[in-house]
């Protein structure tokens, strides 16, 4: 069975054909880091707006690519939730479409809960029960899986996504966005003993995870603390880097340096002492987690499961463990398509299929249960 697989949940416009929720005939990803470098950070009206650009031009590219005729796709799967919401929209209409006029079935599927499937692709299938964590720009979330379809979320950050934690410690290093790589090399020139910054644990029993405070103290590691001052209006037009209204009184906050102050060992210094305590930080929830959950598999998703100290640990983990770890391959672990038409085979054969009333969303569905 082949699946057409669309993807547009961000900033990444990908197509791939999949066959049997298996074999990737293709898989293909436009980024558009280049649109988004300049603001450090992903502008939504941007993304959308280029999501309907390359729209077709990657349709067509992954069915070259794959060297299958629109005629022989039996569904199309499609990315539906959660995202931006004028991202998601576009890939939605772009399958509705498709799955209207080839007659063949429309599954909209879950993009993190994708992500978990991604080490599925091009291995066979794992035994369940499985732990599931998925760590990207957008979630970092832990899971038990009783299957592929049954997913419940267990822990998930209050604050910022590992990702995100990444990216914005890699702006604090004057590193380009999307930071998270190029940290990631720049913390194996570094020894990671010169900081010893937090690392997250908030409750003993809770499976939740944080990463902000991390995030502040390699601020402060690499600003300095700041000094709060007092100002008059013509100082603070002249440019405080932060500011905040006491009563009538305006107050400013500066920091006495930045990453130009730095030299490039003391910025690896910082990158790799962050990459210790953000790891670390992952790694104890899932031990935690393994305690309370006992399971036999592990599936690992999202773009920060292409870090180098991650796999490295995780593997360790695993192997100390006996347990099967579904670490996907690179192309897999950033957003892409191959994910999505994997998951929607699944859903498919399960008859979760949806139809033309398919509704992008913003949230999981479970995360709006959860708000009520
Ligand atoms: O899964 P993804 O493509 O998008 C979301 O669903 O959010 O993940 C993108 C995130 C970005 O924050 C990026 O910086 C991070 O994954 N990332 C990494 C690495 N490669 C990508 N973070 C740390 N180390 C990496 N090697
Ligand atoms: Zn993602």
């Amino acid at each position: 069975m082949l699946l057409l697989g669309i993807e547009s949940s961000c900033d990444e416009t990908a197509a791939a054909v999949v066959r049997d929720g298996r074999d990737v005939l293709c898989n293909v990803i436009a980024s558009q880091d280049e649109l988004h470098v300049e603001y450090g950070g992903v502008v939504p009206e941007i993304a959308s707006r280029a999501h309907v650009e390359r729209m077709l031009p990657v349709l067509r590219r992954a069915l070259a690519d794959a060297g299958v005729g629109l005629g022989e796709i039996d569904a199309v799967a499609v990315g539906s939730r959660p995202g931006l919401i004028g991202s998601l929209v576009v890939g939605v209409a772009a399958a509705k479409a498709l799955s209207w006029s080839l007659g063949r079935p429309l599954v909209g599927v879950d993009h993190v809960h994708a992500h978990l499937y991604a080490g599925l692709l091009e291995r066979e299938a794992p035994a369940f029960p499985a732990l599931g964590l998925v760590v990207s720009g957008g979630h970092t979330s832990l899971y038990t899986c009783d299957s592929i379809l049954d997913i419940r979320r267990i822990g998930s950050t209050i604050d910022d996504a590992v990702g995100e934690a990444y990216d914005k410690v890699a702006t604090i290093l004057g590193l380009e966005f999307p930071g998270g790589p190029k940290l990631d090399r720049l913390a194996q020139q570094g020894d990671e003993q010169v900081h010893e910054f937090p690392v997250s644990r908030i409750a003993p029993d809770s499976l939740d995870l944080s990463f902000s405070g991390l995030k502040t103290a390699v601020l402060y590691a690499v600003r300095g603390v700041p000094q709060r001052w007092r100002s008059s209006p013509s100082r603070d037009a002249q440019g405080a880097s932060g500011q905040e209204r006491h009563g009538s009184e305006r107050r400013a906050t500066r920091f006495e340096r930045d990453h130009h102050d730095l030299s490039e060992q003391q910025k690896a210094d910082v990158a790799a002492s962050f990459q210790r305590a953000a790891v670390r930080a992952v790694m104890l929830k899932l031990e935690r987690t393994f305690e309370r959950h006992p399971c036999r598999t592990l599936l690992i998703g999202g773009g920060v499961s292409a870090n180098s100290r991650l796999r490295r640990e995780l593997t360790e983990f695993a192997d100390q463990r006996g347990l099967d770890l579904r670490l996907p391959k690179m192309p897999y672990c950033l957003d892409n398509a191959a994910m999505i038409a994997g998951l929607g085979h699944a859903l498919l054969l399960a008859g979760r299929v949806d139809d033309q009333s398919l509704r992008a969303m913003p949230s999981s569905v479970q995360e709006m249960r959860q708000s009520g």
